[in-house]
């Protein structure tokens, strides 16, 4: 089990689905966490879950497409904990409505406000995490940044490109913070998540969900505890020696050909 004993962690996107377990799995490592979340309820609850499990932690509330409130979620947290270690940009705009319209949006009828959004929260949120956590980790002879993205980012589909753009972009900063910053002992990685059931996931219909399942090889779905252990394991010294890498953690999804699955359906029917 890899340590985060007297590390000070940064989730962002803490209160739910992936950002929440990962909250509670660094804490039982033992990193101090900040659960930093745009709804202030959820930050509230998982912090409280954090130290009623034993653990160390605050909640802070924050819109991550905010260069000040970015700013005063690191501030908070060195006042809090005297510092930070590890920053994880995992807060991303997943919400069914009014954004949700992006599964059903093509380039032809892009919404300028819409892109902006999606651009906003899941790309510039985590440049902007990037920017203030990284003084921080300097001053502490280095750090770690894990960035959510999304299988969404590795090839096209007939829509939701505002979504797999900006997931996209995530990738392409993950390689230029490593390379600028890894002289200087800061790591940085992506985790690249297929389908994982958080309340996002599991409040998509089950039609919409189907093709994905199917294309799934283990004979279950990823939950959020599993990304968690990724992203532990990548904040931990266990993993110094990666940094700017994209890590696919997606059940298998993007490991086969796309006759495979077709294949197996015929196979499952008899034919
Ligand atoms: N669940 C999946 O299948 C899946 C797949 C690929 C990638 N991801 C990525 O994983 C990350 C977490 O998603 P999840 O599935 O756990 O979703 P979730 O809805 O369970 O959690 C997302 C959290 O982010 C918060 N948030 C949204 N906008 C914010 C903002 N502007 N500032 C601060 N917090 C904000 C929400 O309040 C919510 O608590 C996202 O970046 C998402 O794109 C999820």
């Amino acid at each position: 089990m890899a340590s985060l004993n007297g590390k000070v962690a940064v989730i962002t996107g803490a209160g739910s689905g992936i950002g929440r377990a990962t909250a509670l799995l660094m804490a039982s490592r033992g990193a101090c966490v900040t659960a930093a979340d745009l709804d202030s309820n959820r930050a509230i609850a998982v912090a409280a879950d954090v130290r009623a499990a034993g653990g160390r932690a605050i909640h802070h509330t924050v819109d991550v497409a905010r260069e000040d409130e970015i700013r005063d979620l690191i501030a908070a947290t060195v006042a809090a904990f005297g510092g930070v270690d590890i920053l994880h940009n995992n807060a991303g705009e997943v919400r069914p409505e009014p954004y949700g319209r992006d599964a059903t949006i093509s380039v032809d009828a892009m919404d300028e406000a819409h892109w902006d959004h999606f651009m906003n929260v899941n790309l510039k949120g985590a440049m902007l995490g990037c920017k203030w956590a990284i003084p921080e980790m300097l001053k502490r002879g280095g750090g770690v940044i894990i960035n959510t993205s999304s299988n969404a980012s590795l090839a096209g589909q007939e829509a939701t490109a505002a979504y797999g753009v900006s997931k996209g972009g995530l990738n392409t900063l993950t390689q230029y913070v490593a390379t600028a910053y890894g002289p200087r002992g800061i790591r940085c990685n992506a985790v690249v998540p297929g389908l994982v059931l958080s309340p996002a996931a599991a409040s998509v219909s089950a039609e919409a969900l189907a093709p994905l399942v199917e294309n799934i090889l283990t004979p279950y779905i990823g939950v959020p505890e599993d990304v968690a252990y990724l992203v532990a394991f990548l904040a931990s010294d266990e993993a110094r020696y990666i940094t700017g890498q994209l890590i696919v953690i997606d059940g298998g999804i993007s490991a086969h050909v796309q006759w495979y699955t077709d294949m197996r359906r015929q196979r499952l029917a008899g034919g």
